[in-house]
């Protein structure tokens, strides 16, 4: 029988995705479609991305990046951004417990110093007490913008040119990755966006640059770990190029 795809196939948790990152959207047309408050939607996806993290750690996913506030989010009305970053504290606090137990380590990617004092406060005392797990690597993109960034590390650069710490020949593409907020960390080999929308509204895109996208109708607040196990399953079956030719013993290739 010919097989179409190794989606048929069981999971094979040797060849993992190193790397995922998810933009967790539709959680505001979850709850216009039951007519609740944009705030509803974004109190269940909180629930999701419990999940959703506590799938990655069984599975032995090593780094999840998940997209939670971007820098273009702060332009929506003031209630929600508001709700938003309670719900966040809120997050940061009640998983403690579960972070510590499950091995997981807390980093934030983003301008954490533009989020509010008590906010930020939380997050640094959960980023402190989790700083020695290794099992799973949690990043949390908030204030995040993909250009904000690059912008910063080109700033960081011309400053230590102009003082003689580095020579403008010293810059190369690993430079520039070392002065981003994922420095030390590899390229997202799977970046999720649920919602069905197909953009990549301002996330990673220096470290994109070679992910597998995977677009998934399903909103936020709905997307489960039986879903994610199958875009895993879909991400086994692709064959990653890099540019190159595959090497085909058949034809001399
Ligand atoms: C994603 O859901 C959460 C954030 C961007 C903070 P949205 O709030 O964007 O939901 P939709 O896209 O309006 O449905
Ligand atoms: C992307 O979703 C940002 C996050 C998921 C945090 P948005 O809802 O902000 O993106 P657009 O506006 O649809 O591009
Ligand atoms: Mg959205």
């Amino acid at each position: 029988m010919k097989s179409n795809s190794k989606q048929d196939l069981s999971l094979d948790l040797k060849t993992l995705p190193c790397h995922v990152g998810i933009i967790m959207d539709g959680n505001g047309r979850w709850a216009k479609k039951r007519l609740m408050n944009r705030v509803k939607g974004h109190e269940k996806g909180t629930q999701t991305v419990r999940s959703i993290v506590t799938a990655c750690t069984e599975l032995g996913i090593g780094i999840l990046t998940l997209y939670a506030f971007s820098t273009e989010n702060w332009a929506r009305p003031k209630h929600e951004v508001k709700a938003l970053m309670m719900l966040l504290k809120k997050f940061i606090v009640s998983e403690r417990e579960e972070f510590l137990t499950n091995n997981i380590r807390v980093n934030v990617i983003g301008q954490k110093h533009k989020l509010p004092l008590d906010v930020q406060a939380e997050v640094n005392t959960t980023m402190d007490m989790t700083r020695s797990n290794d099992r799973l690597l949690l990043n949390l993109a908030l204030s995040y913008g993909s250009r904000e960034e690059i912008t910063n590390a080109v700033t960081q650069i011309v400053e230590k040119i102009a003082s003689n710490e580095l020579d403008v020949r010293d810059i190369t593409q690993d430079l520039i990755s070392d002065h981003l907020y994922t420095r030390s960390m590899p390229d997202p080999d799977l970046i999720i966006r649920t919602s069905g929308e197909y953009r990549l509204s301002n996330f990673l895109l220096w470290q994109a640059a070679y992910s597998e996208i995977y677009i998934s109708n399903t909103l936020w607040p709905d997307f489960s770990k039986e879903e994610f196990i199958e875009i895993l399953k879909n991400f086994q079956a692709r064959d990653r190029r890099f540019g190159k030719v595959k090497c085909n013993t058949s034809n001399g290739g």
